[in-house]
């Protein structure tokens, strides 16, 4: 409505006030794309005949390896401290004619970010000898690959030599599977990227129950793609465009409750012949309230990095890969992930997608991976968001809602439920107005009404901005614990309908919070509660990767812990009445804090402050 939109100036401008006055904590600390510091517009082109850049091997995974190294040699008699070497992909980098040049004075020569870069000096001798050798680890994006010499820094560009291309054996190859449940407990659903539209070849999974030695099922997969003409801005609809290829996504149904499953994503060409991809397993969900161990991770704002330091040595999210290779190495130890916003940070940097894709399928292949909407996805000023900003880099959404899949009813609204055993997860859209009054303030109470709590006790709400609290530094200097307007709508919901847990992210650190009522902590007890359920545990759990935030200096009585870390939390139910939450740092995997519920359904029940509708004493 025009009054929301009134109230969405108000507050950018409230936001950009406080962001000119505090001088020392940036709002929020999170570092900037390092593709965006490159000035693609101004690059010039002088191509040098001593400069040279060759790349081996020609041929990528010649055994059908999705992820492969090359070795990249470069030289020329005038080398510098500012000269970098850009992996563009498709290779062919130059031709072809720039969108939307009236933007820029004079049409630029080129307009397409490379994938990622390195400079040239991270080869030791090459300021000395004018030679130099960099390892590059690819991933199989569709295309083919080229790499440049450029001098002239990331401001000044000029190309200076170029290699020849690069290939993958099948660019075209079934890569990356993100499993995800479905609307409902005995759906998985499995989502993929190829460069096969369904014109020519048929997207399908092939699965069953293993050890079941019966013939596998074969489901048709749906296919999806977007095209430059549906990103709201730049970079994602100028340099940061990429083709996406295509999305693909399979329902696997009638799942039987905890039952080990295969699966094999493939496509079948005209011809009949099937290019597969790997094979896979993975553990069908619980039923709704199904009496069993249930473990489920949650964190935030994790990023991507890159395992050869390209992007300036990883630099963008430093905690990315050591949160990934943490959950890589349990992967025994829990049954699905909620990622809750901010997914690549690919800021319109589409290429970022695919290598975000790559950086978590080995949890996403084998583990329900069940994502949420940041900033970073979704927001774009005049585009129906509720934060007018332009962190997503002109994706405004698109790139998100169509690579990941989540049991939404409309996936353009990033909210939905997800019944896992014991427990019911609320996730929220942060993105868009939550505010009574507005669709989503009604799917919210929906889902946290509906939910039978004698079955499934462990009632989790989950949003990507901080709705609850945080002493985070930034909301600190503007004298809240919380993002405005945040628990001020959503507050009385939380206490009517009990949730146990409120997560968040968007700020990068850890922090719990003791069972709070109004603000007040309904118990001095800090880690065994029992009894009658009166207040909720809020965490933050934004430390995935991204750079850290800080908190403020005096430490608010309800904050009960705080770690300023890299990490990840986990819920562990042991049964109906017993749960244990952890938080672990990402560097080394260990717990470092945690709490115990141990509570009965008569404890849910009992009436306590605002949580039971008036009753009368007549009898
Ligand atoms: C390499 O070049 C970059 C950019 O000019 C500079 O920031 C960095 O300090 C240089 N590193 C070495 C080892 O010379
Ligand atoms: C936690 O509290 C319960 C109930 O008061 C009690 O039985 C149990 O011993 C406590 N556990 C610990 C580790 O303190
Ligand atoms: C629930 O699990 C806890 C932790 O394993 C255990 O101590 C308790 O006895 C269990 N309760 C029931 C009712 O099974
Ligand atoms: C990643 O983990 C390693 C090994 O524990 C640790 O030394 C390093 O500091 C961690 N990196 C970050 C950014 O926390």
């Amino acid at each position: 409505s025009r009054g929301m939109g009134m109230a969405h100036v108000l507050l950018a401008a409230a936001l950009a006030m406080v962001a000119a006055a505090a001088t020392v904590s940036a709002w929020p600390a999170e570092g900037i794309q390092p593709l965006s510091k490159i000035a693609m517009n101004k690059a010039t082109v002088n191509l040098h005949g001593s400069a040279y850049v060759r790349a081996t091997p020609a041929l990528l995974g010649d055994q059908d390896e999705d992820t492969v190294w090359v070795t990249v040699k470069y030289g020329w008699e005038n080398p510098s401290a500012d000269d970098w070497i850009a992996v563009f992909s498709p290779a062919d980098f130059i031709s072809g004619s720039c969108p939307n040049p009236s933007r820029y004075p004079g049409e630029p020569l080129l307009c397409t970010a490379p994938i990622k870069y390195q400079y040239a000096n991270y080869s030791a001798n090459y300021l000395h000898g004018g030679k130099g050798a960099i390892r590059f680890q690819l991933i199989n994006q569709r295309s083919d690959f080229s790499f440049a010499l450029l001098a002239g820094g990331l401001e000044n560009p000029t190309l200076v030599a170029v290699s020849k291309q690069v290939a993958f054996k099948n660019p075209k190859a079934p890569v990356f599977p993100r499993l995800a449940q479905g609307k409902t407990h005995d759906e998985m659903t499995v989502t993929w990227t190829s460069g096969y539209d369904i014109g020519e070849a048929y997207p399908f999974v092939e699965w069953g129950v293993v050890a079941s030695g019966g013939n596998p099922t074969r489901t048709p997969a749906g296919t999806l793609t977007f095209s430059r003409g549906s990103m709201c801005g730049e970079p994602a609809r100028t340099v940061g465009w990429r083709d996406p290829g295509f999305i693909h996504t399979a329902f696997m149904r009638g799942l039987w409750p905890n039952k080990e499953y295969f699966y094999k994503i493939g496509h079948e060409l005209s011809d009949g012949t099937v290019v597969w991809g790997k094979s896979y397993t993975f553990r069908a969900p619980p039923t709704p309230g199904q009496n069993s161990l249930q473990r489920i991770i949650v964190f935030g704002d994790m990023g991507k990095a890159e395992r050869d330091g390209s992007n300036e040595f990883a630099n963008y999210q430093p905690g990315s890969l050591n949160t990934t290779d943490k959950l890589v190495e349990d992967l025994d130890n829990y049954d699905i992930v909620f990622h809750i916003g901010d997914l690549p940070y690919a800021n319109g940097y589409l290429s970022q997608w695919d290598q975000f894709t790559a950086q978590v399928a080995p949890i996403s292949a084998k583990k329900p991976y069940m994502v949420a909407s940041g900033n970073h996805e979704r927001d774009w000023p005049n585009s129906g968001g509720f934060f007018d900003v332009k962190d997503s880099g002109g994706e405004c959404g698109v790139p998100a809602e169509t690579m990941y899949y989540y049991p939404a009813e409309n996936r353009a609204n990033f909210w939905y439920k997800v019944d896992y055993g014991m427990f019911r997860f609320c996730v929220a859209d942060s993105e868009h107005d939550w505010r009574e009054g507005t669709p989503q303030y009604k799917f919210i109470e929906e889902c946290l009404s509906t939910v039978d709590r004698k079955h499934q006790p462990w009632l989790i709400f989950a949003a990507h901005w901080v709705l609850g609290y945080s002493s985070n530094s930034w909301y600190a200097d503007q004298g809240s614990f919380e993002e405005p307007e945040g628990r001020e709508s959503l507050q009385k919901l939380w206490q009517r309908y009990r949730v146990d847990i409120a997560f968040f992210g968007h700020v990068h650190n850890y922090e719990r919070t003791c069972p709070l009522y109004q603000s007040q902590c309904v118990t001095n007890e800090r880690s065994n509660y029992s009894g009658t359920m009166n207040g909720i545990i809020f965490v933050v759990a934004g430390g995935g990767g991204s750079h850290l935030s800080s908190y403020t200096s005096a430490i608010p009585k309800w904050s009960v812990f705080r770690d300023k870390d890299y990490g990840f939390t986990k819920l562990t139910a042991f049964n109906h009445s017993s749960l244990l939450f952890e938080y672990k740092k990402s560097s080394d995997g260990k717990v470092y804090d945690s709490f115990t519920i141990h509570r009965d359904y008569r404890d849910v029940l009992g009436c306590v402050h605002d949580s039971c509708f008036p009753t009368t004493l007549a009898t």
